[in-house]
This record gives structure tokens, C-alpha cells and sequence, in this order.
């Protein structure tokens, strides 16, 4: 079931959204040469705590970090560790959710540690820009399916993988909620968008095949191919005429 949300409800995952943009926005000057992702889960959890928040990811189905920390190949849910030192020409996303009493955020940013190589930096402004194209088509009485096929047929374009072992979702008292939101569909299909309706939407994208694995750890997602990839995401509200970002950021 996909719940609507109050005006009042909107105003705590606003509150909690707006936390999770300090700690990416926090990330611009940390993520560089020879940090290790330990320190920017340590940043990040300093921030969230600082803020009255909570780290919702730590503990959850026994995640044991604030941040996941995704380098290169890896797509999502790196868990950061202190001998993973950043190094000039990766990239690292940072995907993190805070609670707020009782509401969520959450928001992804892939960085550029250094200077990327061209082909990198096209990938991350494809996905990048794929988020956009999606939110573009949010307003109420709009299908979900216009959303997931404007995301999905604008990576296609680049030839990119669209990994679809993970999807955004609904997001308020739980960190996930219905809908699941695919990066690609066909428009016209799916749930019907309302007003108060909550959503995290985040295309995962890799520069080769979509496929992934799972590293031992259990968590840790990486391209099979190798292939570096990219996440964007946004917890957004959807409003009559179009959508309200709710981890808005400065990046
Ligand atoms: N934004 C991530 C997601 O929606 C949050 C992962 S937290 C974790 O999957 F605990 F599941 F790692
Ligand atoms: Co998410």
C-alpha cells in the first residue's frame, strides 16, 4: 500500500531529508586523495547525531555502518572500512539515510575523487541527469511507469547498464515502503502518483553489463564486469503539479 502523507509528516522527513544533505554536502571537501571510507562514515554519523538524527542504516537487517561507501565497480552498499583508502580517479558513492523522530531520508551522490577519467565523468553525468529526467515526469495523476521509462529510456541512449536488482521505493516511517520503483518500465503503467506520497528514486547505472554480485561480506554489490558505476538518488514529495525535493543539496 502506498500511504499519503500529512503536512505535518512532510515537514519531519524534510527535517530528516535536510540531515542527509549536510552530511553529502559535508562530503565534497572530505572525499579526496588517501581519506578512507571509515572516515567519511565517521563524518557522517558525527553530523547526523549532531543533528538530533539517527543513523538509520546501522543496525538495519544488520548493516554494521551510517554510510555505505561504494567505490568504482561497486554499485551500492560498500560498507566503509579503514583500510579502503580513496585514490586520485575513483569514484565513490555516498548513500546514507538519517531518521528524524520517526521519518526518513535518503539521498545518494556519486563523487569524483581527483580528476576522473573522460568516460567516468560522462557516466556520472548521465546518471546523474537520469534522476532529473525521472523526477521531471513526478506530479500527481502521472503513472509511476512514466517515471521509471523516462529514466530507463534516457540511460539507454549511452548504452549504459541499468542494474535492476535494486530499485528506489517509498520512504516515510519506514525506510522502505511501496512502491518499488524501477529504473526503466513503460509509460502508463503502474500506480497512479497522488500528492503526499514520499519517494526515493535512484538510478544505479554501470558503464558495461548490468549484472552484479554479491561479495561474501553479504552486502557489498559490484559489477561483474568490472565496470564502474553510478547512483543518484533524491527523496522527493510528490505535489499536484510536480514534486518538492526533500534532501535538497548545495552539490
Ligand atoms: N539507500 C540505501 C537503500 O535504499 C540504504 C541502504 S542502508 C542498508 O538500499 F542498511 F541497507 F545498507
Ligand atoms: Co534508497
Amino acid at each position: 500500500m502506498i500511504t499519503i502523507k500529512s503536512e505535518r509528516e512532510i515537514a519531519l522527513l524534510k527535517e530528516a531529508g535536510h540531515i542527509v544533505a549536510l552530511c553529502l554536502e559535508a562530503m565534497k571537501e572530505h572525499v579526496k586523495p588517501g581519506v578512507t571510507t571509515e572516515e567519511l562514515d565517521k563524518i557522517c554519523e558525527k553530523i547526523i547525531l549532531d543533528n538530533g538524527g539517527v543513523p538509520a542504516c546501522k543496525g538495519y537487517e544488520g548493516y554494521p555502518c551510517t554510510i555505505c561507501a561504494s567505490v568504482n565497480e561497486v554499485v551500492v552498499h560498500g560498507i566503509p572500512s579503514k583500510k579502503q583508502k580513496l585514490r586520485e580517479g575513483d569514484i565513490v558513492t555516498v548513500d546514507l539515510v538519517a531518521g528524524y523522530k520517526g521519518y526518513h531520508g535518503d539521498s545518494a551522490y556519486t563523487f569524483k575523487v581527483g580528476k576522473v577519467s573522460p568516460k567516468v565523468e560522462k557516466l556520472l553525468e548521465v546518471t546523474h541527469d537520469a534522476l532529473y529526467v525521472g523526477l521531471s515526469k513526478v506530479k500527481e495523476g502521472a503513472h509511476l511507469g512514466d517515471v521509471s521509462a523516462a529514466i530507463g529510456d534516457y540511460i539507454n541512449q549511452f548504452g549504459y547498464g541499468i542494474i535492476d536488482t535494486y530499485t528506489g521505493h517509498g520512504i516515510g516511517r519506514e525506510m522502505h515502503e511501496d512502491p518499488a520503483i524501477m529504473n526503466f518500465g513503460t509509460p502508463g503503467t503502474g500506480p497512479i502518483l497522488k500528492e503526499g506520497m514520499v519517494l526515493a528514486i535512484e538510478p544505479m547505472v554501470s558503464m558495461g553489463k548490468k549484472d552484479i554480485r554479491i561479495m561474501k561480506d553479504g552486502w557489498t554489490a559490484v559489477m561483474k564486469d568490472g565496470s564502474p558505476a553510478a547512483h543518484f538518488e533524491h527523496t522527493i514529495v510528490v505535489r499536484k503539479e510536480g514534486y518538492e525535493i526533500l534532501t535538497y543539496n548545495t552539490l
